[in-house]
Protein backbone atom coordinates (compact mmCIF):
# COMPACT_ATOMS: atom_id res chain seq x y z
CA UNK A 1 0.00 0.00 0.00
CA UNK A 2 1.19 3.67 -0.86
CA UNK A 3 0.28 6.59 0.39
CA UNK A 4 0.24 9.83 -1.74
CA UNK A 5 -0.48 12.76 0.46
CA UNK A 6 -0.83 16.26 -0.43
CA UNK A 7 -1.56 19.55 1.11
CA UNK A 8 -4.12 20.65 -0.82
CA UNK A 9 -7.12 19.20 -3.05
CA UNK A 10 -5.34 20.57 -5.79
CA UNK A 11 -2.17 18.98 -5.53
CA UNK A 12 -4.29 15.75 -5.01
CA UNK A 13 -5.18 15.96 -8.65
CA UNK A 14 -1.90 17.05 -9.84
CA UNK A 15 -0.31 13.95 -8.04
CA UNK A 16 -2.89 11.54 -9.41
CA UNK A 17 -2.88 12.96 -12.53
CA UNK A 18 0.83 12.71 -12.87
CA UNK A 19 0.38 8.70 -11.78
CA UNK A 20 -1.69 8.18 -14.31
CA UNK A 21 -0.19 9.52 -17.32
CA UNK A 22 3.13 7.64 -15.90
CA UNK A 23 0.86 4.40 -15.54
CA UNK A 24 0.03 4.82 -19.31
CA UNK A 25 3.29 5.66 -20.68
CA UNK A 26 5.12 2.57 -21.57
CA UNK A 27 1.49 0.63 -22.61
CA UNK A 28 -0.69 0.85 -25.76
CA UNK A 29 -3.47 0.63 -23.80
CA UNK A 30 -5.14 0.89 -20.94
CA UNK A 31 -8.26 0.12 -18.82
CA UNK A 32 -9.50 2.25 -16.15
CA UNK A 33 -12.51 1.58 -14.51
CA UNK A 34 -13.37 5.47 -13.15
CA UNK A 35 -15.05 6.54 -9.67
CA UNK A 36 -17.90 9.10 -9.93
CA UNK A 37 -18.77 11.21 -7.05
CA UNK A 38 -17.89 14.90 -6.96
CA UNK A 39 -13.98 14.16 -5.59
CA UNK A 40 -12.94 13.31 -9.36
CA UNK A 41 -14.08 16.75 -11.18
CA UNK A 42 -10.68 18.52 -9.70
CA UNK A 43 -8.82 15.55 -11.08
CA UNK A 44 -10.66 15.73 -14.78
CA UNK A 45 -10.42 19.47 -14.73
CA UNK A 46 -6.50 19.03 -14.40
CA UNK A 47 -6.28 16.29 -16.79
CA UNK A 48 -8.16 18.13 -19.21
CA UNK A 49 -6.23 20.55 -18.93
CA UNK A 50 -2.17 20.21 -18.13
CA UNK A 51 -3.12 16.61 -20.20
CA UNK A 52 -5.24 18.17 -22.80
CA UNK A 53 -2.60 16.29 -25.55
CA UNK A 54 -1.89 13.53 -24.27
CA UNK A 55 -2.95 10.18 -26.58
CA UNK A 56 -6.13 9.59 -24.97
CA UNK A 57 -6.69 6.87 -27.88
CA UNK A 58 -4.77 4.17 -25.75
CA UNK A 59 -7.08 5.10 -22.99
CA UNK A 60 -10.58 2.74 -22.38
CA UNK A 61 -12.81 4.38 -19.72
CA UNK A 62 -15.10 1.97 -17.32
CA UNK A 63 -16.70 3.15 -14.74
CA UNK A 64 -17.18 1.06 -11.14
CA UNK A 65 -20.27 2.58 -11.07
CA UNK A 66 -23.30 4.36 -12.18
CA UNK A 67 -26.28 5.72 -10.98
CA UNK A 68 -29.84 4.19 -12.20
CA UNK A 69 -30.90 7.66 -13.99
CA UNK A 70 -30.25 9.33 -17.67
CA UNK A 71 -27.00 9.89 -19.20
CA UNK A 72 -28.40 13.92 -19.21
CA UNK A 73 -28.94 13.52 -14.92
CA UNK A 74 -26.97 15.32 -13.06
CA UNK A 75 -26.90 12.77 -11.11
CA UNK A 76 -24.85 10.60 -13.61
CA UNK A 77 -21.33 9.83 -13.17
CA UNK A 78 -21.36 9.32 -16.82
CA UNK A 79 -22.33 12.61 -17.57
CA UNK A 80 -20.14 14.03 -15.06
CA UNK A 81 -17.16 12.58 -16.87
CA UNK A 82 -18.22 13.75 -20.05
CA UNK A 83 -18.80 17.86 -18.69
CA UNK A 84 -15.55 17.41 -16.82
CA UNK A 85 -12.87 15.39 -19.37
CA UNK A 86 -14.55 13.33 -22.21
CA UNK A 87 -15.80 16.98 -23.55
CA UNK A 88 -12.50 18.49 -23.92
CA UNK A 89 -10.22 15.90 -25.04
CA UNK A 90 -10.30 13.96 -27.89
CA UNK A 91 -10.72 9.99 -27.47
CA UNK A 92 -12.71 7.50 -29.55
CA UNK A 93 -16.23 6.97 -28.79
CA UNK A 94 -15.33 3.86 -28.62
CA UNK A 95 -13.27 4.24 -26.18
CA UNK A 96 -16.29 5.11 -23.80
CA UNK A 97 -17.97 2.25 -22.09
CA UNK A 98 -20.93 3.64 -20.03
CA UNK A 99 -22.49 2.06 -17.91
CA UNK A 100 -26.11 2.54 -18.93
CA UNK A 101 -27.86 4.41 -15.87
CA UNK A 102 -31.02 4.44 -18.37
CA UNK A 103 -31.56 0.63 -18.82
CA UNK A 104 -33.47 -1.61 -16.70
CA UNK A 105 -31.03 -2.38 -13.38
CA UNK A 106 -30.95 -6.00 -13.32
CA UNK A 107 -30.55 -6.49 -17.05
CA UNK A 108 -27.86 -3.31 -16.99
CA UNK A 109 -25.88 -5.56 -14.37
CA UNK A 110 -26.11 -8.49 -16.36
CA UNK A 111 -25.30 -6.76 -19.95
CA UNK A 112 -22.12 -4.89 -18.56
CA UNK A 113 -21.00 -7.97 -16.38
CA UNK A 114 -20.75 -9.49 -20.00
CA UNK A 115 -18.90 -5.89 -21.52
CA UNK A 116 -16.15 -6.63 -18.88
CA UNK A 117 -16.07 -10.37 -19.37
CA UNK A 118 -15.56 -9.64 -23.39
CA UNK A 119 -13.44 -6.24 -23.26
CA UNK A 120 -10.91 -7.28 -20.40
CA UNK A 121 -8.69 -9.93 -19.95
CA UNK A 122 -9.71 -12.49 -17.41
CA UNK A 123 -7.32 -13.07 -14.52
CA UNK A 124 -8.53 -16.19 -12.20
CA UNK A 125 -11.33 -15.99 -14.11
CA UNK A 126 -12.35 -12.25 -13.43
CA UNK A 127 -12.32 -9.37 -15.86
CA UNK A 128 -9.24 -7.37 -14.95
CA UNK A 129 -8.62 -3.89 -15.34
CA UNK A 130 -5.16 -1.95 -15.78
CA UNK A 131 -6.47 0.42 -12.98
CA UNK A 132 -9.56 1.15 -10.80
CA UNK A 133 -9.89 4.51 -9.04
CA UNK A 134 -12.08 4.25 -5.70
CA UNK A 135 -13.61 6.95 -4.07
CA UNK A 136 -14.74 6.65 -0.66
CA UNK A 137 -18.01 7.91 1.53
CA UNK A 138 -18.44 9.23 4.62
CA UNK A 139 -19.81 5.85 5.36
CA UNK A 140 -17.09 3.90 4.19
CA UNK A 141 -18.93 2.54 0.86
CA UNK A 142 -17.10 2.70 -2.19
CA UNK A 143 -17.80 1.97 -6.00
CA UNK A 144 -21.47 1.24 -4.57
CA UNK A 145 -21.14 -1.12 -2.56
CA UNK A 146 -22.59 0.19 0.70
CA UNK A 147 -22.41 -0.77 4.31
CA UNK A 148 -25.97 -2.18 4.94
CA UNK A 149 -25.23 -4.14 1.84
CA UNK A 150 -21.92 -5.42 2.07
CA UNK A 151 -22.73 -9.05 1.15
CA UNK A 152 -22.95 -7.76 -2.29
CA UNK A 153 -19.37 -7.15 -2.15
CA UNK A 154 -18.60 -10.78 -2.32
CA UNK A 155 -21.73 -11.45 -5.21
CA UNK A 156 -20.48 -14.11 -7.73
CA UNK A 157 -21.44 -11.24 -10.05
CA UNK A 158 -18.94 -9.14 -11.70
CA UNK A 159 -21.72 -6.31 -11.20
CA UNK A 160 -24.66 -6.01 -9.07
CA UNK A 161 -27.85 -3.55 -8.48
CA UNK A 162 -27.11 -1.84 -5.53
CA UNK A 163 -29.44 0.81 -3.63
CA UNK A 164 -28.43 4.24 -2.08
CA UNK A 165 -28.90 3.46 1.86
CA UNK A 166 -30.78 7.27 2.44
CA UNK A 167 -32.12 7.63 -1.44
CA UNK A 168 -32.73 4.82 -2.26
CA UNK A 169 -31.68 5.14 -5.59
CA UNK A 170 -30.58 1.79 -7.57
CA UNK A 171 -27.01 1.70 -8.84
CA UNK A 172 -25.17 -0.64 -10.50
CA UNK A 173 -21.50 -1.27 -8.96
CA UNK A 174 -18.26 -4.13 -9.62
CA UNK A 175 -17.95 -6.18 -7.27
CA UNK A 176 -15.37 -6.90 -4.92
CA UNK A 177 -13.37 -9.77 -6.86
CA UNK A 178 -13.68 -7.08 -10.10
CA UNK A 179 -11.69 -4.42 -7.89
CA UNK A 180 -9.34 -6.76 -6.06
CA UNK A 181 -8.42 -8.31 -9.44
CA UNK A 182 -6.97 -5.50 -10.78
CA UNK A 183 -3.55 -4.85 -11.80
CA UNK A 184 -3.47 -1.95 -9.28
CA UNK A 185 -6.39 0.32 -7.17
CA UNK A 186 -6.24 3.43 -6.64
CA UNK A 187 -8.10 5.72 -3.65
CA UNK A 188 -9.11 9.23 -4.28
CA UNK A 189 -10.11 10.26 -0.93
CA UNK A 190 -10.68 14.31 0.05
CA UNK A 191 -11.72 15.98 2.85
CA UNK A 192 -12.48 16.34 6.76
CA UNK A 193 -15.61 14.22 6.35
CA UNK A 194 -13.60 10.95 5.26
CA UNK A 195 -10.98 11.38 8.10
CA UNK A 196 -12.79 8.95 10.39
CA UNK A 197 -13.28 6.19 8.21
CA UNK A 198 -9.42 6.67 6.94
CA UNK A 199 -8.02 6.70 10.09
CA UNK A 200 -10.27 3.81 10.72
CA UNK A 201 -9.53 1.85 7.46
CA UNK A 202 -5.54 2.82 7.80
CA UNK A 203 -5.12 2.50 11.38
CA UNK A 204 -7.57 -0.47 12.55
CA UNK A 205 -5.39 -3.74 13.80
CA UNK A 206 -8.41 -5.55 14.48
CA UNK A 207 -10.02 -7.85 11.63
CA UNK A 208 -13.54 -6.62 11.95
CA UNK A 209 -13.56 -4.77 8.12
CA UNK A 210 -16.79 -3.08 8.30
CA UNK A 211 -16.36 -0.84 5.86
CA UNK A 212 -16.29 -2.14 1.74
CA UNK A 213 -13.56 0.08 1.45
CA UNK A 214 -11.79 -1.59 4.21
CA UNK A 215 -12.27 -4.70 1.87
CA UNK A 216 -10.18 -2.94 -0.93
CA UNK A 217 -7.45 -5.27 -0.84
CA UNK A 218 -5.86 -6.13 -4.78
CA UNK A 219 -4.22 -9.37 -5.48
CA UNK A 220 -1.57 -7.59 -7.01
CA UNK A 221 -0.82 -5.36 -3.69
CA UNK A 222 -0.90 -2.45 -5.90
CA UNK A 223 -2.65 -0.34 -3.83
CA UNK A 224 -2.57 3.94 -3.59
CA UNK A 225 -4.41 5.87 -1.46
CA UNK A 226 -4.51 9.59 -3.26
CA UNK A 227 -5.90 12.01 -0.37
CA UNK A 228 -5.44 15.67 1.20
CA UNK A 229 -4.21 16.29 4.62
CA UNK A 230 -8.03 17.29 5.58
CA UNK A 231 -8.92 13.33 4.87
CA UNK A 232 -5.27 11.79 6.34
CA UNK A 233 -5.33 13.92 9.36
CA UNK A 234 -6.10 10.72 11.65
CA UNK A 235 -3.51 8.49 10.00
CA UNK A 236 -0.35 9.75 12.22
CA UNK A 237 -2.38 10.73 15.52
C1 LIG B 1 -20.62 7.43 -6.59
C2 LIG B 1 -19.21 7.02 -6.37
C3 LIG B 1 -18.97 6.83 -4.91
C4 LIG B 1 -18.14 8.02 -4.52
C5 LIG B 1 -18.16 8.26 -3.04
C6 LIG B 1 -17.42 9.55 -2.71
O1 LIG B 1 -21.23 7.01 -7.57
O2 LIG B 1 -21.08 8.25 -5.76
O3 LIG B 1 -18.64 6.19 -7.17
O4 LIG B 1 -18.34 5.65 -4.53
O5 LIG B 1 -16.81 7.80 -4.98
O6 LIG B 1 -19.52 8.39 -2.65
O7 LIG B 1 -18.14 10.60 -3.29
P1 LIG B 1 -17.58 12.12 -3.22
O8 LIG B 1 -16.38 12.14 -4.11
O9 LIG B 1 -18.72 12.94 -3.77
O10 LIG B 1 -17.25 12.39 -1.77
Amino acid sequence: MKLHISKTKQEVAQEFADFLIDLASDKQSITVALSGGSTPKIVFDHLATEYKHTDWSKFHFYWGDERCVPPTDNDSNYKMTVDYLLSKIEIPSENIHRILGDNIPEAEALRYSKELEKNLPLENEVPQFDLVILGMGDDGHTASIFPHEMELWDATEFCVVATHPESGQQRISVTGDVINNAKAVAFLVTGASKKDKIDAILNSQNDDLEYPASLVSPLSGELHWFMDEEAAQGIYK
